[in-house]
C-alpha cells in the first residue's frame, strides 16, 4: 500500500482569554492509505472537524496551527504551501464533503452549474464536455434520472440526493482523498447506508482514500478499514476495525460501543457515558477522560502515552500496562 497522508503531532490553538491559548486538537497523528478508509471517532466537540479543516488550511483565524505540526500529502508538505499552491490541493488533491449539504450547495444555482463549475475549476475542457462528465459524476453516485437531476436547485431535492450531489461535486476534481465529515448525520438510516455503500464503491473504483469522520461508531462496522477515536484533542485509541470491535480497550470507547443501539439481541436500555466533552479550556489534567472514567484510579491523575494493547494496536490509557502485559481485563470489570 502507498500512503497517501500523513499528519503529525498536529497541534491547534485558540485564544482562551488572558493571552492564554487553548489547544482544541492537541498533538495529532495518523496516516492515511491508498484505497484505505480510516473511520475518525469521538462525540461532538472532541477536535474532528478542525482536524479535517487543518488538512487544507482551513482553520477560521484566530485559531491557528501551531509550529511543529506535520501534513504531508504525498510528498507535498502542506503546511509549507500557500497562494496558487494551497488553492491547487483543495479539492484537487482533497475533496471534503461536510455534514449539512445545503450549506454547502449554492441554492440560485442549478444541480448542473454547480457540478460543471466544479469540474472547469479543475480541468481545461469545452463545457458540453464537462456536461457530459457532470452526467456520469451523478450516475456514479446512484441518482436516478440525472438528465433532470442536472436541472434542478438544491431546495428541489431530497436531503439524500443533495449529500450525493455534494459528493458528485467533490468527486469531479478526482481528488486522492475524499474527507467525509458526519456526512449521513442529517440523513435517515437507510439513506444514511446508501450513502456510506457510495462511498464504498468509489474507494473500490477509484482507489480513492477516505477519511469518514463520525461520532457514532455504528456505522463504522464493514465500512472502514482502520479507526481512530479520539477525544479531548487527542487520539486515544487506535487499530483496525476488526480488532476495535474485537477488544475494545479503552473506557471511552467501551462507553462509545455501550451507546450504540444494537438491532439483534434483547432491547436494552442504552449506556451513554455519563457527563459530555468539556470546552478545551476545561480539559483535567492527566488523563482527560478521567471525571467520566468508571475505570479512573490513581496513575490517572498522570497523563498517558499511547501504549500498546497488543499488536497494531494503541490507547491512551494507563490500564494497557496490565492488559499489554496479558492480564487482558474484561470490559465491564472494576481495575
Ligand atoms: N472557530 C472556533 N473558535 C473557537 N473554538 C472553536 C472553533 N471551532 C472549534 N472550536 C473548539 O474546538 C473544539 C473542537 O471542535 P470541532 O473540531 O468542531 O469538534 P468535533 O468536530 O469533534 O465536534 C470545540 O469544543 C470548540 O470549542
Ligand atoms: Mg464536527
Amino acid at each position: 500500500m502507498s500512503r497517501v497522508l500523513e499528519v503529525e503531532n498536529l497541534k491547534i490553538s485558540f485564544p482562551g482569554g488572558d493571552h492564554t491559548r487553548v489547544y482544541p486538537v492537541d498533538g495529532v497523528s495518523f496516516q492515511l492509505e491508498r484505497g484505505q478508509t480510516l473511520a475518525l471517532v469521538g462525540e461532538s466537540g472532541c477536535g474532528k472537524s478542525l482536524t479535517s479543516l487543518a488538512l487544507l488550511q482551513l482553520v477560521p483565524p484566530p485559531g491557528r496551527i501551531e509550529t511543529g505540526s506535520v501534513i504531508r500529502l504525498g510528498d507535498t508538505d502542506v503546511l509549507a504551501l500557500q497562494g496558487e499552491a494551497l488553492r491547487r490541493i483543495r479539492g484537487r488533491r482533497i475533496g471534503m464533503i461536510f455534514q449539512d449539504p445545503m450549506t454547502s450547495l449554492n441554492p440560485v444555482f442549478t444541480v448542473e452549474d454547480q457540478i460543471v463549475e466544479g469540474i472547469l475549476a479543475h480541468f481545461k475542457m469545452a463545457r458540453a464536455k464537462a456536461r457530459e462528465r457532470a452526467l456520469q459524476l451523478l450516475q456514479e453516485v446512484g441518482i436516478p434520472d440525472p438528465e433532470q437531476r442536472l436541472k434542478a436547485y438544491p431546495h428541489q431535492l431530497s436531503g439524500g440526493m443533495r449529500q450525493r450531489v455534494m459528493i458528485a461535486i467533490a468527486l469531479a476534481a478526482e481528488p486522492e482523498i475524499l474527507v467525509a465529515d458526519e456526512p449521513t448525520t442529517a440523513l435517515d438510516v437507510t439513506v444514511q447506508a446508501q450513502i456510506l455503500e457510495v462511498l464504498d464503491r468509489l474507494r473500490t473504483s477509484r482507489g480513492m482514500a477516505v477519511l469518514l469522520i463520525t461520532h457514532d461508531l455504528g456505522i463504522v462496522a464493514g465500512r472502514a478499514d482502520r479507526v481512530a477515536v479520539m477525544y479531548a484533542g487527542q487520539i486515544i485509541e487506535e487499530t483496525s476495525t476488526g480488532r476495535l470491535f474485537a477488544n475494545p480497550s479503552h473506557p471511552y470507547t467501551q462507553g462509545l460501543f455501550a451507546s450504540v443501539p444494537r438491532i439483534t439481541g434483547p432491547l436494552k436500555r442504552l449506556n451513554p457515558i455519563r457527563g459530555s466533552v468539556p470546552a478545551p479550556a476545561a480539559w483535567p489534567s492527566g488523563c482527560r477522560f478521567r471525571p467520566r472514567c468508571p475505570k479512573a484510579f490513581d496513575k490517572s491523575e498522570l497523563e498517558p502515552p499511547l501504549l500498546p494493547v497488543e499488536p497494531d494496536h494503541l490507547m491512551r490509557c494507563w490500564l494497557a500496562e496490565q492488559q499489554g502485559a496479558g492480564t487482558r481485563q474484561e470490559p465491564g470489570t472494576k481495575s
